[in-house]
């Protein structure tokens, strides 16, 4: 037994890894319940006792080595991981800058625009009742123009919905302000419109609002046309008659994109038009649901969806594309 012991006092010192499995298993083979030590510790009493002391000085002494040397792996250890890193103390790898999403880099362009001609940035919730999105817009219960906003209502409360537009917002800030007034409103809006595949239920819009004395159809296409010179380079624009529950006289707004490649055909269908957004006066009923005085107050306002606009400006064919999260598409606009 005592043999025993010295051989395995020489395997203990020429003990030697870095492998942490290895050096548990060594832990445990000597150190663990069932190990060898204890095992040593308990056959002590069956030891002649002649031998009892040259035994216990050689199993405290098996005892002393086998700590020594589990405490020794595990400093080479955490100095191996420390050497392997390098230096710690040194500053991180640079993070690789991130990029804007391209409807964000848009929304931003837009109301840059907007804001070099006095409008500042409104909001409002996504979640919206019933008066907010329609009635107060001049689109009361069973109004036909409801139907084109194919919209997510709430099943226990037909009161609460998803806005279907920014428009909310204009009555949103019309309850509190008075003219003058010169807001932008960006967001997202919902619309149940899976019925294409292209489509998508979440879409983003900005809308327009300009209330003050005077204000007229004028102002109204001279503000456009600022627009899409600033951000398209384009100045043609028409502005064709159209249909909205809250203007009163409405529009819908083409810029000539003009027909210079087979792009710019395709895109216009042959026209060389691309609708942008709809627009108009305020209809003096709106103004008339805020408490704004429509016979001293006039105004006008656009709304434009923001994926159409991000479309034409980077020539993206797809819609879904700026749901995917695909970060080959988002890296693309890294520069822009
Ligand atoms: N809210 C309209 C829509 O979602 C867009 C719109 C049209 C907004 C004309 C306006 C406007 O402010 O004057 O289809």
């Amino acid at each position: 037994m005592l043999e025993k012991i010295d051989e395995l006092l020489v395997e203990v010192v020429d003990f030697n890894t870095s492998d942490k499995e290895k050096i548990e298993q060594f832990r445990i083979r000597f150190n663990g319940k069932k190990g060898i030590l204890n095992d040593f510790f308990e056959k002590f009493k069956d030891v002649p006792n002649e031998q009892k002391k040259e035994f216990g000085q050689k199993i405290n002494a098996l005892k002393q080595a086998v700590n020594l040397k589990l405490d020794e792996l595990k400093n080479a250890d955490s100095s191996s991981i420390s050497s392997e890193k390098g230096d710690l103390t040194k500053p991180g790898f640079p993070l690789e800058l991130g990029s804007r999403h391209p409807i964000n880099l848009v929304k931003n362009k837009i109301i840059d625009i907007f804001k070099s001609i006095g409008f500042a940035v409104a909001d409002g919730p996504e979640i919206e009742d019933d008066l907010h999105n329609f009635t107060a817009l001049n689109l009361p219960e069973y109004h036909p123009a409801r139907d084109m906003q194919d919209t997510f209502y709430i099943e226990t409360n037909p009161d609460i919905l998803l806005r279907t537009h920014t428009s909310s917002v204009q009555i949103r800030y019309m309850e509190n302000h008075q003219p003058p007034i010169r807001i932008l409103a960006p967001g997202r809006v919902f619309r149940n419109e899976a019925i294409s595949s292209r489509s998508h239920c979440i879409f983003h819009q900005i809308e327009g609002l300009y209330i003050d004395e005077n204000v007229s159809f004028a102002d109204l296409k001279q503000s456009i046309q600022f627009f899409t010179t600033e951000l398209f380079g384009k100045s043609k624009i028409r502005m064709r008659p159209s249909y909205f529950p809250f203007t009163e006289p409405s529009a819908e707004v083409d810029v000539y994109w003009g027909l210079n490649s087979e792009t710019d055909y395709k895109i216009t269908k042959g026209t060389g038009w691309l609708e942008i957004m709809g627009c108009g006066m305020i209809d003096p009923a709106v103004l008339q649901n805020v408490n704004i005085d429509a016979e001293k107050y006039s105004g006008y306002a656009f709304g434009m969806g923001i994926e159409r606009i991000v479309m034409l400006l980077y020539q993206m064919g797809d819609i879904r594309m700026f749901f995917e999260n695909d970060v080959r598409m988002l890296e693309q606009f890294k520069t822009v």
